[in-house]
């Protein structure tokens, strides 16, 4: 008999560290603790047994089944807490994931691309590691050109099958001009935003790594009447309608004549501080009529077809709309700052 209850002691605790959960838990419950239970019926039985041997193994059994009785409420407590953990309430309202938002320069970007493309511009790209030939030659800058100076260039370090180093990280957006004319012919109307490269040492006003909106419209009897039109309703639309811009005549090689854009500096309105080197004006572009140099790189014929080409900075542009004092803060990855757009 004892070694009877024994066994099934071991049996019963054998099989509650096999239970998985509280389902297999309650069916071992009743298997064994239930009222036709395997050790109910033992304990039950043991009236049947004779004086000492009732009281000895009366008192086993009783202590064995307070043990497994013990076990089962471990377990049991064990499986409820487990599972309330793993609850999910669903009436719970979710948790917010931040939301992230747009670089401000981005932010221009757009906006300048929805009011060009209201023009009847339609928005191009072209790769950021360009060849020597489209950022320079094609430009009317020929290799040994001092133009060439005016761009600090981060050359590739990797010579083409004739020995020369032939990519750059594009300096300026103009590298697609010659591009958009081979691709698309004339008329063109087109911008090209995008990121740009110089080996500049970096202070308020420059960066390495910059961004530009390129302009290029072609068609017949195109003036520098229709250029500074287009250039002065972006800089309205960007400053509001008291906006005064000032064009005054600039070389670039690329354009014939050549002008640069100003406008008053926002953040000495004009008195002369170190943003604007003590001028009063900030420069946002540069523009001018397509030499006909280029517009013959492109396969355009300058005796029928002529155009203009302008170039916007887009972060001296932005800079200007948010009164931002430092250009270096855009690629800062500084969240306090990108944070206020
Ligand atoms: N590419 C010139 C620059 O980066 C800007 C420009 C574009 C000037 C088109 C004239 C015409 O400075």
């Amino acid at each position: 008999m004892k070694d009877k209850i024994e066994k099934l002691k071991e049996e019963i605790l054998d099989n509650l560290v096999k239970a998985k959960e509280e389902g297999a838990l309650r069916d071992l419950e009743i298997k064994y603790l239930g009222r036709k239970g395997e050790l109910t019926k033992i304990l039950r039985s043991l009236k049947d047994l004779s004086g000492n041997e009732k009281k000895e193994i009366g008192q086993l059994a009783n202590e064995i089944k307070k043990e497994i009785e013990d076990k089962f409420a471990e377990m049991k407590k064990a499986f409820s807490g487990k599972e309330k953990k793993e609850q999910t309430d669903v009436t719970l309202p979710g948790e917010k994931i931040g939301r992230g938002h747009l670089n401000p320069v981005t932010i221009v970007q757009n906006e300048l691309e929805d009011l060009f493309i209201s023009m009847g511009f339609m928005v191009l790209d072209g790769p950021e590691l360009e060849s020597d030939f489209y950022n320079f030659t094609a430009v009317n800058i020929p290799p040994n050109h001092p133009a060439r100076d005016m761009q600090d260039t981060f050359y590739i370090d990797k010579k083409n099958k004739d020995g020369e180093y032939d990519l750059v990280m594009r300096t300026h957006t103009s590298s697609v001009q010659v591009r958009a004319m081979q691709k698309y012919g004339a008329p063109l109307r087109c911008v090209v935003p995008g990121k740009c490269f110089r080996c500049e040492a970096t202070d308020v006003r420059h960066e390495h790594t910059f961004y530009q909106i390129e302009g290029l419209m072609i068609d017949k009897n195109i003036s520098l009447a229709n250029m500074k039109a287009v250039l002065e309703t972006v800089a309205k639309k960007l400053y509001g309608e008291e906006t005064k811009l000032r064009m005054r005549p600039k070389f670039y090689p690329f354009v014939e004549p050549g002008a640069n854009g100003e406008v008053t500096c926002f953040l000495c309105q004009g008195e002369g501080c170190l943003l604007c080197k003590n001028s009063g004006w900030l420069e946002i572009f540069g523009s001018g009529l397509v030499h006909p140099n280029v517009l013959r790189n492109g396969g355009i014929d300058p005796k029928i077809y002529s155009g203009f080409a302008f170039g916007f900075g887009l972060n001296r542009v932005t800079q200007l709309k948010y009164g931002i004092d430092d250009v270096r803060l855009f690629n800062s990855g500084d969240m306090r700052f990108l944070q206020q757009f």
